[in-house]
């Protein structure tokens, strides 16, 4: 079975609403591309614009967080109705910086998960060990009891339409990328998790991300193996080398 490869932009906290219209326009023809599925996953500010200056691209657009209620009295919060009214497609859930900065656990990123795929949006699933378990070797029992948690009660048919990026934490934003060797390693465990998990058909079908300094000239390598079928790009999302590695 072939994968249809997805390549998404984490913007974090970078880029106010007219930054933002002025990078979809640079970005626009580097990004061309029918064979790969792109996505911006902006801030939550940046999602109206964007989704207008995106309009009658290949891009689409993705929220970088939310909350499991659909309304009420959550200050500061925002709601997947919310995002799918603006045009959101895609939403990241568990990325490393929630689970570290704003206390995310697991339980919370699993309700994250159901309420998403509920509301019609696409998780963008992230795991991934800290360096002190890469050292310890007991990385990949911390990615698989991730998946498990994050996956609980989840369905095999919604998790065929899932997306799972690995992100080491030693190699975001830090220029340190996994080699493709290691990156491989862990998305075929994670394959072979979701086989455990549901059935080999699940596992086929699930689309696994690389995320950690990747850039326009790591993609290529990474990219080329059998379990990566995209990337998450930080820091190289907000540049031209973006549609280099759309294209990679
Ligand atoms: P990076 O970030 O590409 O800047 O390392 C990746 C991510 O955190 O999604």
């Amino acid at each position: 079975m072939s994968r249809r490869r997805i390549i998404a932009g984490n913007w974090k906290m970078n880029k106010t609403p007219s930054e933002a219209v002025e990078l979809v326009a640079t970005l626009k023809d580097l990004v061309k591309n029918d064979d790969v599925d792109v996505v911006y996953c902006v801030p939550a500010i940046d999602i109206v614009p964007v989704a207008e200056a995106v309009k009658g691209t290949n891009v689409h657009v993705g929220a970088e967080n939310f909350y499991i209620e659909d309304k009420g009295a959550f200050t500061g919060e925002i709601s997947a109705p919310m995002l799918k009214d603006a045009g959101v497609e895609y939403i990241i859930i568990g990325h490393s910086e929630r689970r570290d900065i704003f206390g995310e656990n697991d339980i919370l990123i699993n309700a994250k998960v159901k309420k998403a795929f509920a509301s019609g949006l696409k998780p963008i699933l992230c795991c991934g060990e800290s360096l002190a378990l890469r050292k310890a070797g007991t990385y990949v029992e911390w990615i698989k009891r991730q998946i498990k948690w994050d996956l609980t009660d989840v369905a095999a048919d919604q998790v065929k339409d899932l997306v799972i990026a690995y992100e080491p934490i030693w190699a975001i934003g830090t220029g340190e990328t996994a080699t493709a060797d290691q990156a491989e390693e862990v998305c075929g465990i994670i394959r072979k998790t979701i086989a455990d998990l549901y059935d080999d058909a699940t596992a086929e079908a699930v689309r696994i991300q690389y995320g950690g300094s990747m850039n326009a000239g790591n993609a290529a390598e990474l990219l080329a193996k059998p379990n990566i079928d995209g990337g998450l790009i930080g820091g190289a999302s907000l540049k031209p080398d973006f549609g280099q590695i759309v294209n990679a």
